[in-house]
Formats: structure tokens, C-alpha cells, sequence
């Protein structure tokens, strides 16, 4: 929880600025102040982990206060608001000894962003809330198993109680993510890119489902025609807002290569490719790296998932497939045919249908490598990795 005390001596930008900041759960105003010269004995008295300062009531005004609170509080950090977005006034502020500056009218995912930033312990460790890790999944061919990895890895990332875990599915027209989880969805993905311009944390919020493992899940559309309705940049903006907000975004993607995945692979942080061992998957696997690789920043992104290790009677073993792929397969996850199944047909994540199975277990141990913790069972792992089993630790 931030502690945050305001001053702004002008209703018409207070209000919406509290009213933002109301919408924020990690946020609590401990001060609205309307006059800059009270604002030092308000900060003396409440001791805020932020300061907001708005300069447009008075400029001079509150540049000497910014001045003056950031020589006497100097680890209280100052987060300047101003209609004047011009460079001028940026660095006015900056010098006087603001750490953020932002314009009026602030955007939610601005505001998120600066806020964190200004946490002390900003910038530790993957995805600490600063900017979610966002984990796209990608498939090499219908059926490879996208949706039931994306499910129990966000399942299984939702199970560590500091993790604020969203999945969406982005396979507007077959997704079956919902399915997969019992969940009727009362709002979608068309609800959200509807209502994109006035979209704010908490009507985000009250569009998603949360399952009781703690997942929020964002369906994809109902009717698989409103799925033209939505637009990259409505993807773009909503996940903006839920990267500020969750720790792992997890989006389980088509295998159409759209402008709506497109987006995604961007916006990711990792891409899991996943494939199995078999021809046909392996060879788009290639093609898919092959065609990432058209646009700086994706192909670097990859990491090679292999599905439904041990299933296969062919002849292409995991040496012959990372020669082929030319890149190391990052995970193996095993063929665990019957608790799979038998989960997806209940409706219900691995992590609670059959908490230790293998496949559930390599799952979990994806999810901890992801967010770079060491494993659960580390010993386990050591165990299987030189009995040639299921999990391949450090390996990138
Ligand atoms: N590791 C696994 N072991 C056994 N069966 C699996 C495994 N992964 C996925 N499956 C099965 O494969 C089928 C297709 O998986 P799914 O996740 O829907 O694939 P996709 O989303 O890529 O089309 C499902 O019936 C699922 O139960
Ligand atoms: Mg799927």
C-alpha cells in the first residue's frame, strides 16, 4: 500500500486526480490538500510515501514547495502534475527536485507506472508489479497444447499468493480457456475494447472472472463475429492498464498469426513456442522463428516449450529437435495423458484436479523458472534432470 498526499488548490483537476487514485487498490490518500502553503504541515503530520503536487493553481508557487519538501523529505518521493507538457516545464520540475512528472489529464496506466516506479523497492526481481510479465503462448499447430499449458501455468503462478495473475484469450474465434475452467463469462474481451476510451481499473476488474484458484480470466468474445470488433490498439490499451496492475499476464494466443497476436508477441516478454515432438510441429516451429525473426525484438523472445515429452514413438529425439529448431528447448512438459484430459473435462486446473501428476508438476516449476525463482522442489529437479527426466533447469 502507497500512502499518497495531494495538493492541488483547483476542484476541477483535484477531483478526477482523487477519483483516479480512489480507483487504485495499492493506493491509499492519506491527504487532499487545497492550498500550497498548508501542504509542508500536511506532510509533517501524515508522513506520505508520496507527495502529488499539482503546479497549474500557481506555478511559482509550487515549484518552491516542491523545492522545499524534497531539501527537508528527502526520501519522500514528489510526483509533479501539470497541463504544460512542455519540455520547459518538465525539467522546471525536475530540478526544483520532483521525481515523476505527469500531464494533465493523467492516463490510469501513467499514473500506475510512476507510482511504481517510486516505490523503494522498484525495479527488484521479474514482474514485481512495475510492469506485469507478460508471457505469451504460442502454438506450432492446432492441438499442441497452448490452452492447457496457458491455464495451469497461470493457475499455478495464481497459487503464489504475492502474484496478481491475469489470463486472457486472445483465440478470439476457438478459445476454450472459459471451457477449461467452468467459468461463464459475463463480460469478454468485446466488452473491454467497447469501452476502451473510458476504461479504467475498476471497470477492468469487474470484467474479469476470477476462479478460485485466484486466476482472473479475460474470455475471449462470445459470438466469434465480434471478434472484428476488436482492435489491436484496444489490446494495446487494456493490456497497458493490466500490466500495471498484475504481476503475470499470461495470454494464450490463435495460431493465425493476427494483428490482435501480433500485438501480443509485442507487448510479451516471453514467448513460449509450443511444440511437440513430431514433424509436422517441429518444421512450423522452424517456419514461425523463421517469420518472427522478420521483425526485430520477437524471435529473441522465444522460448521453446516441448509438449507431451515421452508420447511419441517416432524417431526424432530432443538432440535431433534442437538441431533442427536451432535453439535449445527451454522446458519439456510430459505426456500425462489421463489427468490432462480428465481435468479439462471437468473443467478444473490441474493444480486442483490433480495437484501431482507430472504434468502439473513440470507446470509449476515452468512457472517458477518464469518468474526466476528457484524451483519448489529444486531436488527434484536436480533428480529428474540427471535421470533424463521432465525438467531442464538453466537451460536457455
Ligand atoms: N502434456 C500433455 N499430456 C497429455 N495431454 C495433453 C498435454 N497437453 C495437452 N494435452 C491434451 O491435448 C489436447 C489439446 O490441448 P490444447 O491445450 O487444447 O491445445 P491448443 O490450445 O494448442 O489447441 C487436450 O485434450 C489436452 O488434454
Ligand atoms: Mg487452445
Amino acid at each position: 500500500m502507497q500512502r499518497i498526499a495531494i495538493v492541488d488548490p483547483s476542484d476541477v483537476t483535484r477531483e478526477p486526480l482523487r477519483n483516479l487514485l480512489l480507483g487504485v487498490e495499492s493506493v491509499w490518500i492519506d491527504a487532499e490538500c487545497t492550498r500550497y502553503d498548508f501542504f509542508p504541515d500536511i506532510v509533517q503530520q501524515n508522513n506520505p510515501d508520496v507527495a502529488i503536487i499539482s503546479l497549474d493553481a500557481d506555478q511559482s508557487k509550487a515549484l518552491q514547495l516542491i523545492q522545499q519538501l524534497s531539501v527537508n523529505y528527502p526520501n519522500m518521493p514528489i510526483l509533479a502534475i501539470s497541463g504544460r507538457g512542455d519540455g520547459q516545464s518538465i525539467l522546471q520540475a525536475l530540478r526544483a527536485g520532483a521525481r515523476e512528472f505527469l500531464t494533465q489529464p493523467v492516463v490510469l496506466e501513467d499514473m500506475l507506472k510512476a507510482l511504481s516506479r517510486l516505490r523503494p523497492d522498484a525495479q527488484e526481481g521479474a514482474g514485481g508489479g512495475v510492469n506485469g510479465l507478460t508471457i505469451a503462448i504460442l502454438g506450432s499447430r492446432g492441438g499442441v497444447g497452448c490452452t492447457s499449458i496457458a491455464v495451469n501455468l497461470g493457475c499455478s503462478l495464481a497459487a503464489d499468493k504475492n502474484n496478481n495473475v491475469v489470463l486472457l484469450d486472445l483465440d478470439m474465434a476457438l478459445g476454450d480457456a472459459d471451457v477449461a475452467l467452468d467459468l461463464v463469462p459475463t463480460h469478454t474481451l468485446v466488452d473491454v475494447a467497447q469501452n476502451v476510451t473510458r476504461l479504467d481499473m475498476q471497470f477492468l476488474k469487474r470484467s474479469l472472472c476470477v476462479h478460485s484458484t485466484g486466476l482472473s480470466v479475460l474470455p475471449h468474445p462470445v459470438r466469434i463475429e465480434e471478434m472484428y470488433a476488436i482492435h489491436e490498439e484496444h489490446l494495446q490499451r487494456a493490456l497497458g492498464l493490466m500490466r500495471a496492475a498484475y504481476t503475470h499476464l499470461v495470454l494464450d494466443l490463435s495460431k493465425s498469426f493476427t494483428p490482435t497476436d501480433l500485438t501480443a508477441m509485442r507487448a510479451a516478454d516471453e514467448l513460449l513456442l509450443v511444440t511437440q515432438l513430431e514433424l509436422t510441429s517441429l518444421r512450423n516451429t522452424v517456419r514461425i522463428l523463421m517469420g518472427l525473426e522478420s521483425e526485430e525484438g520477437l524471435a529473441e523472445k522465444v522460448k521453446i516449450i516441448l509438449n507431451r515429452v515421452g508420447s511419441e514413438e517416432g524417431d526424432i529425439d530432443l538432440a535431433k529437435a534442437e538441431e533442427t529448431i536451432g535453439k535449445p528447448i527451454y522446458w519439456q512438459i510430459p505426456n500425462d495423458f489421463k489427468p490432462m484430459m480428465a481435468s479439462r473435462n471437468a473443467g478444473e486446473p490441474l493444480i486442483q484436479y490433480a495437484p501431482k501428476c507430472k504434468a502439473q508438476q513440470s507446470i509449476m516449476g515452468l512457472a517458477n523458472a518464469l518468474s526466476g525463482k528457484t524451483a519448489k522442489s529444486d531436488q527434484d529437479g536436480k533428480k529428474s534432470e540427471k535421470s533424463g527426466g521432465w525438467f531442464s533447469w538453466g537451460r536457455k
